[in-house]
């Protein structure tokens, strides 16, 4: 099969297409033909040697975890899909997933039954930016009804799942963008835009109940402290909570978390399929190998933005399925 191989850390030069061997599903798993998968943040840091690097460990390896997709075949004792089901899910994270390729294994408890509603490609964008949105606010924050919810990035691709989410449950919804993302955050239905830009948010929005924060600057998490009430909680998604942030929330009296899975360890597990890149990165032969993908593989190139407003569209189906 085909996969697209980060084999060095670096930009999207050092992506590849390469020939590598199909995974087997195990007892338990499944074997999907990956139809769709999506471009995180997450993949282009581990890429770059941060992000899951530490535990995914040194190239060449195979990055994407999100997956759309078709079960081929499934492994003894698999009851919930048959071959042909149409899937998606998350696999494996933060362990190697490997979904830049044409196929994935994992247990079948790690993919659910991919809505009618929704396309390989909006399904393939969905599960990373809807399961952190869905972890935080519903999970660990656990919004209702009325309650006052500031979401750092609202229009990006965590963000605009998040605004969903969070309006869904009836909270009352302050979201920082660029102005030209304010439309779309209306159409979202958020209650307040605030121009990230031009206006400090910490002057302009105060007695919020729960910060999103999914800029995660120092800078961003010590001036949110000042918009919380008493009591107040702060999400620290990208990278855990900031060391100054994490000791000046509590002499404030508000309550800071990281956003799941924050740090990442320094374990050096391995998903399905790492073994079958490094023995193919052994004996690979450079003329071999098929012309560099410079980024731009086969279905890893199903950019978040182009399905952006598509995601947008569907999200609410998605969810509810
Ligand atoms: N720890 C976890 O579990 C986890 C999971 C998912 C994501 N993340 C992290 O969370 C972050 C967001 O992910 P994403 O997928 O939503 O990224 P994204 O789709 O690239 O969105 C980034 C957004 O950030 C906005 N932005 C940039 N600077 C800003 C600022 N100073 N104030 C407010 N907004 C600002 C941009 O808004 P404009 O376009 O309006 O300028 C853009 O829409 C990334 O760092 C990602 O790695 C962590």
């Amino acid at each position: 099969m085909k996969a697209v191989v980060a084999t060095d850390f670096g930009g999207p030069d050092v992506l590849a297409v390469w020939d590598v061997p199909r995974p087997e599903p195990l007892p338990t798993e499944v074997l999907v033909r990956v139809e769709a998968t999506s471009v995180n943040p997450v993949d282009y840091k581990t890429r770059a040697g941060r992000g899951m690097s530490k535990v995914i460990g040194e190239p060449p390896f195979v990055v994407g975890w999100d997956v759309a997709g078709v079960v081929e075949a499934v492994g003894r004792g698999v009851t919930r899909f048959v071959p042909g089901d149409e899937v998606y899910g998350m696999p494996w994270f933060p362990r190697q997933a490997a979904a830049y390729a044409d196929y994935v294994t994992a247990p079948s408890r790690q993919f659910a039954r991919k809505p009618e509603s929704l396309s390989f490609a909006e399904a393939g964008a969905m599960p990373l930016v809807a399961l952190t949105a869905w972890q935080a606010l519903v999970e660990t924050a656990r919004i209702e009804a009325g309650t006052r919810v500031l979401i750092h990035a609202a229009a990006g691709g965590v963000g605009h799942l998040a605004v969903q989410v969070a309006k869904s449950r009836g909270a009352y919804v302050i979201g920082t963008a660029s102005a030209a993302k304010h439309d779309f955050l209306a159409d979202l239905g958020v209650d307040e835009a605030i121009d990230y830009k031009n206006v400090d948010f910490a002057t302009a929005v105060a007695d919020v109940d729960v910060v999103l924060d999914l800029v995660g600057t120092e800078d961003y998490g010590m001036r949110s402290l000042t918009v919380l009430r008493d009591g107040g909680l702060l999400i620290e998604v990208p990278s855990g909570v900031p060391e100054a942030v994490a000791a000046a929330g509590p002499e404030q009296g508000k309550r800071v978390t990281p956003g799941y899975p924050g740090r990442a360890g320094r374990g050096r597990a391995r998903g399905p399929g790492a073994a079958g890149v490094r023995r193919r990165a052994a004996s690979a032969r450079r003329a071999d190998l098929p012309a560099r993908a410079g980024g731009r593989g086969p279905r890893a190139q199903r950019s978040r933005a182009r399905h952006r407003q598509d995601r947008a569209a569907s999200v609410a189906a998605g969810l509810a399925a």
